[in-house]
């Protein structure tokens, strides 16, 4: 097989940031996917739906500056609140009005990336996640636990248990995405705990952690750009997850987690988690895909799954991968920085073709 026509992805977890540095990656999402779940963990965090809306005009103006083909001017950006310990149930009604707001995010405080303003105790927020629930607007999890004293490749599967499991027992019909899987134990309790048909209870998988796993960290020395969080794991682990992206389960689908940060605060002695797939997004989860010897099922979690979970149509256009071999670049423009993409330097077997 040579090439791969699919319907256009979305891609449902993607790091966009701001300023000069939105302005340097919008364009690779919006080249391969038509829509994208954008994360709200800016500094400071989009708390509200005015901010959300700031946010996206600042998106879309960066699209239009961007320039490129038609597909680049038509990405939608959908937009998530950030869920603090303050936030209430009247913010979330507007979000649900707003139409543009698809889902509210979770971060435990302290979890990751700019998340100090994240969740301390989750009952406090009641009043907002019962909100959610008679809206049917998602809540999306970052699923890791933040006590210092859980080993942090146990983290997820913590979580799980302790925060998780006792959550959706009080909001059983609250619709949840738990972001970007990273271990078997995510994969059985989504597979094991809901109903494929009933919908509560989706999950995004990245392509770095269908690719890899833990060792690619340390291969030869440190490995600071294929750091991200949650952390790479165990091999039985990646192969749970491609036996899930790749089983025709509409419950798993693909969210990037295209997370950038300039080469110089990953190349340092406290780095940043995060990696820049949006580059390559696709051809990354294609090759992982074509080793499962599953490309098709690439389709159905690229391009259907995540639109079927959030009620959203499914993409119209198509886009065709090609086999022709291409070297990842070293690096790119990232303001006054540069950006190391995963993978750097080495070459993928399969390449976006550009539009006819
Ligand atoms: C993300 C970031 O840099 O914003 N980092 C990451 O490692 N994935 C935050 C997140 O999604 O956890
Ligand atoms: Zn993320």
């Amino acid at each position: 097989m040579d090439s791969i026509s699919l319907t256009r992805p979305d891609d449902w977890h993607l790091h966009l940031r701001d300023g000069d540095a939105l302005r340097a990656v919008v364009a690779a999402s919006a080249r391969q996917f038509a829509r994208a779940i954008v994360m709200p963990n800016l500094k400071p965090p989009v708390t509200t739906v005015a901010a959300a809306a700031a946010y996206r005009e600042r998106i879309v103006a960066a699209l239009r500056d961007a320039g490129g083909d038609a597909a680049v001017a038509r990405f939608e950006p959908l937009m998530t609140l950030y869920l603090t310990d303050n936030t209430r149930a009247d913010e979330i009604r507007r979000a649900i009005d707003s139409g543009f707001v698809k889902g509210v995010k979770l971060y435990p405080a302290g979890a990751t990336t700019n998340s100090d303003e994240g969740v301390t105790d989750l009952r406090r927020l009641a009043p907002a996640l019962e909100e959610m629930q008679r809206g049917a607007l998602p809540l999306l999890i970052h699923g890791e636990v933040t006590d210092p004293a859980v080993d942090v490749f146990d983290r997820e599967a913590v979580f799980i248990d302790t925060v998780l499991e006792p959550l959706r027992r009080t909001f059983p019909a609250l619709r949840i995405v738990f972001e970007h899987i990273t271990t078997r134990h995510a994969v059985q309790y989504v597979r094991d705990s809901s109903d494929a048909a009933a919908a509560t209870l989706g999950a995004t998988i990245t392509a770095h952690h269908l690719l890899y796993n833990r060792n690619a960290l340390f291969a030869g020395g440190i490995r600071p750009h294929w750091y991200c969080l949650p952390v790479l794991k165990r091999e039985e682990h990646r192969a749970a997850l491609v036996e899930a992206a790749t089983g025709g389960d509409p419950r798993y689908f693909l969210g990037t987690d295209s997370a950038p940060h300039a080469r110089g605060l990953k190349e340092h002695d406290c780095g940043c988690a995060g990696c820049f797939t949006a580059l390559h997004a696709i051809e990354l989860y294609a090759t992982a895909f074509e080793q499962a010897g599953a490309l098709q099922a690439l389709e159905g979690f690229a391009s259907f799954f995540g639109a079927d979970f959030y009620r959203l149509p499914r993409n119209r256009d198509r886009i065709e991968l090609r086999r022709e071999p291409w070297q990842v670049p070293a690096e790119l423009p990232f303001g006054d920085a540069t950006l190391v993409p995963l993978a750097a330097g080495r070459t993928l077997p399969w390449r976006l073709a550009a539009p006819a």
